[in-house]
């Protein structure tokens, strides 16, 4: 460990928060454009397309740049589909995978003619009275979950996701009922594994559901690739080995049935580890021999720690140069929120802060700003990118104060 002065090896830290304010969203354009390549070579098979899943983080020139990389999108929203379609995303490369939406949002994917998934019987038929004689797919839950956290398990028997294998004849009831043809079917059974068996278990299931439906052209086989969020001790997902299998699995199966397109729904992969959150430490206090580093990095900027206890990097970067020094013992980093579990990093070996240090949080390009509020009526912060001839460019201003109120 020691103190750092750039993030990403490239952009000093200090040059860039006196520009651009702190805290502050950094992006690097070329990590995001060597995990976009590596999502999309995961597969072989000729008839594969990856799914950027945009929940993770929709910044319209981020999104941009993976459209331009050859992934096509998920939507959860009109909100995501509209930056989608704003960042250059023709409707035939998106679906609107939804979990209770509304009739209004259906329709708004049907308005576009961007393909939908639905997550439940009731779901179906709301899309069958909008979308008569159409296409449709089923998110189907294999009765599997996986995930880094329980909030963040979406297959198995307790989640609020997908239809349950039991129901697929109804659900085909009720897609003859509306002349609707069933295309495609995909499913997600949580986020972050970084090892693939419970992936591969799933694929393998729900080849099997697309073998007894004739119609489905498209089986989606879910997100949730995980990265090293630990430095130096986790090892970093098998993309070689997991793509050779899934080769192997989808070979088979078409030789056995038919051909059909195959996608994966990747968020985190795509964009994790080409964010970093940068702060400023405003004050460090030692009470009751508990000692806190107390920054700019609330729970609003990054809500990861607080809400799934995940665990992010951090560096330390002073404005000049000091000799380097760690503290005694453990400490506590914590943000400006008015609330005791305002905690990004606890029981950790930093270095010594000082006040006017900066703090670079790492891999938070996903689900980040994505899930960053206002909370406090502290404004959200400005995004930059550093660009492939190493310039940085903003690519979303800071919030002001005015911003927080519109009647
Ligand atoms: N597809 C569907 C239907 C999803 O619900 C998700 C994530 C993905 C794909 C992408 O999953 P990924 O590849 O990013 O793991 N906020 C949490 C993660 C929530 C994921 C929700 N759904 C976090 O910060 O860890």
């Amino acid at each position: 460990m020691g103190y750092e002065k750039l993030v990403f090896g490239k952009a000093d830290v200090h040059a860039l928060l006196r520009e651009y304010g702190s805290p502050l969203y950094v992006y690097d354009e070329e990590i995001l454009r060597v995990r976009c390549r590596e999502m999309r070579n995961l597969m072989k098979y000729p008839h594969f397309r990856v799914n950027y899943s945009a929940k993770a983080n929709t910044n319209v020139e981020l999104l941009k740049i993976i459209c331009s990389e050859d992934l096509d999108v998920d939507g959860m929203s009109p909100g995501e589909m509209y930056l989608e379609m704003k960042a250059g995303f023709t409707p035939d490369r998106i679906t609107f995978i939804g979990n209770n939406v509304s009739r209004q949002e259906l329709q708004f994917a049907v308005d576009h003619g961007i393909l939908v998934s639905v997550d439940s019987l009731s779901q179906l038929k709301l899309l069958g009275e909008v979308n008569r004689g159409g296409t449709v797919c089923l998110r189907i839950n294999p009765g599997i979950g996986a995930g880094h956290h329980e909030k963040v398990v979406t297959g198995g028997k307790k989640a609020k996701f997908g239809i349950a294998v039991e129901d697929l004849a109804l659900a085909q009831e009720i897609a003859a009922d509306f002349d609707m043809t069933i295309t495609g079917l995909n499913q997600h059974i949580g986020s972050l594994f970084l090892e693939p068996d419970a992936y591969l278990s799933a694929a393998a299931f729900i080849l099997d559901v697309a073998a007894g439906l004739p119609t489905v052209k498209m089986v989606d086989l879910g997100g949730g690739f995980g990265i090293p969020y630990r430095h130096g001790t986790e090892p970093r997902l098998d993309l070689v080995l997991l793509g050779e299998q899934l080769d192997r699995l989808v070979n088979d199966w078409v030789v056995d049935h038919r051909p059909i397109t195959i996608r994966t729904e990747p968020g985190r992969y795509v964009v994790a580890e080409s964010g970093a959150l940068l702060g400023t430490v405003t004050s460090v206090k030692e009470n009751y021999n508990t000692f806190f580093v107390g920054t700019d990095l609330g729970f609003n900027t990054l809500v990861r720690p607080v809400m799934y206890d995940s665990y992010h990097e951090l560096s330390v970067v002073p404005p000049q140069e000091r000799p380097y020094q760690e503290y005694d013992k453990p400490v506590f980093i914590v943000g400006n929120i008015c609330e005791s579990g305002d905690i990004l990093a606890h029981d950790r070996v930093l270095p010594v802060c000082r006040e006017g240090d900066a703090i670079i949080v790492h891999d938070a390009g996903a689900y980040g700003f994505a899930m960053a509020s206002t909370y406090n009526s502290r404004p959200l912060p400005a995004e930059v990118l550093i660009q492939l001839d190493g310039t940085a460019r903003l690519i979303r201003r800071a919030q002001t104060l005015e911003d927080l109120w519109r009647e």
